[in-house]
């Protein structure tokens, strides 16, 4: 019988779709954040179910004699080496879609939050400070007319320019590579084909991109000089996107107004002085988690292992990612 590793516990419905193609052992919570007792219990899986914070690299892969694939409960899978994977004949499968809608939802929350000047309010009211109406406290920006400028312009990106059209705001964005007339038309976004010129034509700027060797440190100092003062900064991508020295300093110095973080370079560990930057949203790795979305990441991936495990052709796999 075939024998399933899922590193943390996950909803029941997943567990029971997998107990159809073998044997399931689910580990406790954390302990697979540590690439050694990933490559001291890998050995005799078939089958990997991980989470983004489970370091899946060479050597875990190497230590693996039996796996055929690892799926992971995520979408972004810089956790996974997938070029060795691929190399060691491992497949590998991630969860697009499921998740677009909370994400789009989440950044749109993000933005109203930031704009709105909720963090600091909240604190203030918290303090005991609130002691009446005040018509110039915690003015904020209003969304309408203003332009959010999204770097990385796929699923996600796609559904929060999607509701900040419905705010009244205008859409610019930095990709790979440009959507088709039919989308840009849809969404009424202009494309830049420079980063740096997306900084200084926006109000929010929004990173969704993955993280790779090209948008690691993407936003960095240079590119942090090029914002207006006014401007808020999102990121549900991955932390190391930006280099987050850098953007406490511009958040410290008031280079720029906000910024909303559900992602961090070093997660669990944040950086110190993001801690105590002003209008500063720290969340901890959340944009999916909604019961019905970490159902059918869950599903999503569990379905990408028992079809490998039954054998099934990859073309079947509609998940998996390709060498
Ligand atoms: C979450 O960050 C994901 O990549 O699914």
């Amino acid at each position: 019988m075939a024998k399933i590793l899922v590193t943390e516990p996950i909803p029941e419905i997943v567990i029971e779709c997998l107990s159809k193609a073998g044997e399931v052992v689910v580990g406790e919570k954390g302990f697979y954040q540590s690439p050694e007792n990933l490559i001291n219990n890998i050995g005799e899986f078939d089958a990997l179910l991980c989470m983004l914070s489970n370091p899946v690299n060479e050597s875990v892969l190497k230590a693996a004699h039996d796996l055929k694939i690892v799926a992971n409960f995520a979408v972004g899978y810089n956790n996974i080496n997938v070029k060795a994977a691929h190399k060691l004949g491992i497949k590998v499968a991630n969860t697009p879609d499921v998740l677009t809608e909370a994400c789009g939802d989440f950044a749109m929350g993000l933005l109203l939050a930031l704009s709105r000047r909720f963090i600091d309010a909240e604190a203030y009211l918290r303090a005991g400070k609130f002691k009446g109406w005040e018509p110039l406290g915690f003015l904020g920006m209003e969304l309408r007319n203003k332009t959010l400028g999204i770097i990385g312009m796929g699923r996600i990106g796609q559904a929060f320019a999607q509701r900040a059209r419905a705010f009244g705001m205008k859409i610019a964005y930095h990709n790979r590579s440009r959507l088709s007339n039919q989308l840009e038309n849809e969404l009424q976004a202009t494309y830049y084909a420079d980063h740096l010129e997306l900084g200084e034509a926006c109000d929010v700027i929004s990173l969704n991109c993955p993280l790779t060797e090209e948008t690691h440190h993407l936003v960095d100092q240079n590119f942090l000089g090029k914002l207006r003062p006014h401007v808020l900064l999102i990121n549900i991508s991955r932390g190391a996107v930006i280099d987050e020295e850098a953007l406490a300093q511009s958040l410290h110095n008031k280079k720029i107004a906000g910024a909303a973080l559900d992602v961090f370079e070093h997660e669990p560990e944040i950086h110190p002085t993001l801690l105590t930057a002003p209008n500063t949203l720290l969340l901890p790795h959340i944009a999916s988690a909604t019961f019905e979305t970490r159902e059918a990441i869950g599903m999503l991936a569990a379905e990408a292992i028992v079809a490998v495990l039954e054998g099934k052709a990859d073309k079947e796999i509609p998940n998996l990612i390709h060498p």
